[in-house]
């Protein structure tokens, strides 16, 4: 069984359609990327798993229906979220700015900010400057730190390589690669950079226009042109 199932969700924007009858699935320690170009509506996917936007259709959670269920309430049962604009708070410290994350994890604090602290020992280094310093690669890793503060089963990024130095996507990858490999986390990324998304993920979806237009594991999409097309038009 799916850990995770989207049924035929749609979202409206007024009167805009920014997406149309998504089916997916994530099975428990997979990691799969939804892959399209700006506008497909990576973010709006990801926003409504977490309860963000307004959707129709469903989404089920291991046995819950969350489609009516409040975020925080989705944060308690396990979904995590870097989203695309970080959100942090630029005048407060790396620590503080991990903590915020920490909302619904009470009992579990210190353990999680040192797990963060051995993914990233940069953070560590540097857990007192405030975020409004730091690269956009640091930037990147505390967001990523403070998803994983609230214990998460499943981690939602968004384009977690936008404006990165090639050096510093690799980086990203490789810590993307141990949640999934040594915590057994499971993974969903969307993302504009199709091969950073094939490096990663066993599965991946295209987008285009709000639509899943292919479907297929990294082995079957690198072979065609499915994905060429999807950016470049047939
Ligand atoms: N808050 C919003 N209000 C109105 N339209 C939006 C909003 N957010 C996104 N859109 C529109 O929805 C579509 C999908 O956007 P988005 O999910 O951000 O795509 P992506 O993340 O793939 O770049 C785009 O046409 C975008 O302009
Ligand atoms: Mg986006």
């Amino acid at each position: 069984m799916a850990m995770m199932e989207i049924k035929n969700l749609s979202v409206f924007y007024g009167k805009a359609r920014a997406l149309s009858d998504i089916n997916l699935s994530v099975d428990k320690g997979e990691t799969i990327a939804i892959v399209g170009a700006n506008g497909a509506g990576k973010s709006t996917l990801l926003d409504s798993i977490m309860g963000l936007v307004k959707n129709t259709g469903e989404i089920l959670f291991e046995d819950q229906d969350l489609t009516h269920k409040k975020t925080r309430f989705r944060v308690q049962q396990g979904l995590g979220y870097a989203p695309e604009r970080f959100n942090l708070f630029p005048y407060l410290s790396v620590r503080d700015n991990l903590l915020v994350g920490a909302y619904t994890a009470r009992g579990e604090i210190a353990k999680n900010l040192a797990a963060v602290y051995n993914l990233f020992p940069r953070l560590a280094e540097r857990e007192d400057q405030e975020t409004a310093t730091q690269s956009g690669g640091e930037r990147q890793m505390v967001s990523l730190g403070r998803a994983m503060m609230s214990s998460p089963r499943i981690l939602l990024v968004d384009e977690p390589t936008i404006g990165l130095a090639p050096k510093v996507c690799l980086e990203i990858a490789n810590v993307l690669r141990r949640l999934s490999t040594d915590l057994g986390l499971t993974v969903i990324l969307a993302e504009q950079n199709a091969n950073f998304a094939l490096s990663l993920a066993e599965r991946l979806y295209v987008l285009e226009g709000g639509k899943i237009t292919a479907t297929g594991t990294a082995k079957e999409l690198s072979k065609d042109d499915t994905l060429a097309k999807s950016y470049f038009g047939a």
